[in-house]
């Protein structure tokens, strides 16, 4: 016979409180990703994320047969999910669903967020899923979690110069430009742009969709923010 101990009741969300993340706009959800989830994910990434003569990442990650496609997000991401909470790193991706249907991720990054309140966004989106305004909604999503509910004070992107749609997304929602660097991108020099977004720019805007935010205190506690 086992006994029942007062731990029994620690439920995944108690433990891991990022489980519990749920950002909803319209038909949009931001959620953790779950194995079902990332799985549904790594498939989409393995159908293409980009043009073949086209390379959005540093890491070329969608390089590859559809398995090695597939099977690097699932390694990335089960890596990431340890390292979502360091001691002074904050790593956190959310999958992207749309009308109940995986389309994409949409991570953030900083350290010492604590202290600096400043993390660093990233994203991507199954090909046949770009090109209609969901990237644009996740990262509003994303920045009224970071805002309104984690507290932040600014976001910042970057996106390599020959990029169009994620410069086209961030010069849209406002952020300002922070220079520029010069990257090795699968062995060619390219330059990367950096932008910023303050809290205050964010809130003077007036076009902001209506974000529901849900399980954001236990995140805040855990990090301490
Ligand atoms: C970047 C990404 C997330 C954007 O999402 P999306 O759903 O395709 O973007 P949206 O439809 O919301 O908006 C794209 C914007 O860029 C603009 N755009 C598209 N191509 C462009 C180009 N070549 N030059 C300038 N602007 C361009 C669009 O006109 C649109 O702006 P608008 O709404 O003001 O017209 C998505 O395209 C993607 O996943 N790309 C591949 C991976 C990637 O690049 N990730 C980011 C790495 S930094």
């Amino acid at each position: 016979m086992t006994t029942r101990t007062a731990t029994d009741s620690l439920t995944l969300d108690d433990l891991w409180p990022f489980a519990g993340l749920h950002v909803v706009s319209g038909d949009v959800e931001l959620r953790y990703l779950d194995d079902d989830l990332l799985l549904r994910l790594a498939r989409l990434a393995a159908e293409g994320v980009h043009a073949e003569d086209a390379m959005p990442f540093t890491t070329p990650w969608t390089r590859g047969t559809p398995a090695e496609v597939g099977r690097s997000v699932l390694t990335y991401h089960w890596g990431g999910r340890a390292g979502a909470l360091g001691t002074d790193r904050l790593r956190l991706e959310l999958g992207v669903v749309r009308a109940g249907e995986p389309v994409g991720i949409q991570g953030f990054f900083g350290t010492d967020v604590a202290v600096t309140r400043t993390v660093e966004t990233g994203s991507w989106l199954g090909r046949r899923h770009q090109g209609r305004g969901t990237g644009t909604l996740m990262r509003r999503m994303v920045l009224h979690l970071l805002f309104e509910g984690l507290g932040m004070v600014e976001a910042t992107t970057v996106a390599f110069a020959d990029n169009g749609p994620s410069n086209g997304v961030t010069r849209r929602l406002g952020y300002e430009p922070n220079g520029v660097e010069i990257l090795a991108r699968e062995g060619r020099a390219v330059t990367s742009n950096r932008y910023r977004l303050t809290r205050e720019a964010w809130e003077a805007q007036t076009d902001r969709p209506e974000v529901t935010l849900h399980g954001v205190e236990p995140v805040r506690e855990l990090l301490g923010l």
